[in-house]
């Protein structure tokens, strides 16, 4: 058999190492405590999974769904104008995702060629350099270093480059190190997207997670937005449905347009009961945002508290559900402490060098586990003494 070079491109990498390493622990009967990935635990509230329900319940949602219900195009636009102020064209500006992980995979497909020039943060989630470089493109990577509050500085992407450069990927509140950018960050990256012509993308998968009392907005709310790009939305962490696969990409008219186009050759549209759970979730009691911000705000203080006093010096995120921390100083690679932190305390988390290359020499852990689950592991790594030289 022969495949794709394309395929070339991605490994396997860390992740299935660590969920062997997990599989074999578990069949030995030893206790694993998984803060590797980003799987939200907290269920969406009842009138939500009551929508998807009664919906499922109607042999008419059978159909190909094709496209977006007018019902949710509508709860979109007025969800952005309540929540960010922003005003959306319900019909031209707003596409559906199956998970915005699946419009972030794909949309490079309908906006660069082979060879094309995309501006990736470093380190970022990685279906941001996955997407472009499905699609053939060449990355140059931004990163996002601790001395600049872990945003991106447009003054380092040489001169040549952003030229070249076709598109651009950004996101605040960030995954993997929980920053959130200032208003400046955001007034700069339109204009510089408007001086090279560059489409942006940004991510707002974080957006109501933000904590101690701060919040966030969205990028379509400055000024020249929608003239350079689309924003990422997700009801995966905000409303709990991360199973049910729903996301949107809005903003500018011609880069949504694009995206519909490609996506009407690859899926036939959401099932209808998701559509409908989704209406639900936005457009219903929004108590149940709070309650899970406050849960991870929780088990933020929890885990960052406990780590701190053992000695492992570690900044509190101010949004996100995602620690960002520095190794150990008698460590050399992120990959070896994480690999010695299973074994000895039986805690996963995960390498930052899965990030990118500037995502090494720290480790992120999710803060997906309950708060007993959390204090164990901080137990566990106080008795491997991983964290004394
Ligand atoms: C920054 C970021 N964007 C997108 C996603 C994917 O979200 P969805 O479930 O909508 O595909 C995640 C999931 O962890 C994420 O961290």
């Amino acid at each position: 058999m022969q495949f794709a070079k394309r395929m070339d491109r991605f490994g396997e990498g860390i992740f299935t190492k660590l969920s062997d390493i997990k599989r074999s622990r578990l069949e030995r009967g030893e206790t694993v405590i998984d803060l590797s990935i980003g799987t939200p635990n907290i269920p969406p509230g009842k009138h939500i999974i009551e929508a998807l329900c009664s919906a499922a319940a109607d042999e008419r949602n059978y159909v190909y769904a094709l496209s977006d219900q007018s019902a949710l195009q509508e709860a979109v636009s007025d969800w952005y104008r309540e929540r960010y102020e922003v005003e959306l064209n319900s019909k031209t500006e707003i596409c559906s995702l199956l998970g915005s992980q699946e419009g972030l995979a794909h949309i490079s497909l309908s906006i660069v060629d082979e060879g094309d020039i995309v501006l990736v943060p470093d380190p970022c989630y990685p279906v941001f350099a996955d997407g472009p470089l499905l699609a053939g493109a060449k990355l140059h990577y931004m990163p996002q270093k601790k001395e600049n509050g872990y945003v991106i500085d447009l003054q380092d992407i040489p001169e040549h480059v952003a030229q070249q450069a076709k598109l651009m990927l950004v996101s605040y509140p960030n995954n993997p190190t929980s920053a959130m950018a200032p208003d400046s960050f955001y007034v700069d990256l339109i204009a510089f997207a408007k001086k090279y012509d560059i489409i942006v993308l940004h991510d707002n998968a974080y957006s109501e997670l933000v904590f101690d009392g701060k919040s966030c907005g969205s990028f379509l709310s400055f000024p020249g937005a929608k003239e350079v790009g689309v924003e990422f939305n997700s009801l995966s962490k905000t409303y709990g449905l991360a199973g049910a696969r729903i996301g949107f990409c809005v903003g500018n008219e011609q880069v949504v347009s694009r995206l519909k186009i490609l996506k009407s050759n690859m899926d036939y549209g959401m099932f209808l009961p998701i559509q409908q759970a989704a209406i639900a979730a936005i457009t219903g009691d929004q108590s149940g945002v709070e309650t899970t911000r406050k849960a991870y705000e929780y088990r933020r203080d929890v885990l960052c508290d406990g780590l701190n006093a053992l000695g492992w010096k570690i900044d509190k995120p101010e949004a996100t559900m995602f620690v960002w921390a520095a190794i150990p100083s008698h460590y050399d690679t992120s990959e070896d402490f994480v690999m010695d932190l299973v074994t000895q305390a039986g805690v996963i988390i995960t390498p930052g060098s899965a990030f990118g290359p500037s995502g090494e020499g720290y480790v992120r852990m999710a803060l997906v586990q309950e708060e007993e689950n959390l204090k164990q592991a901080v137990e566990a790594v106080r008795q491997s003494g991983i964290l004394e030289v």
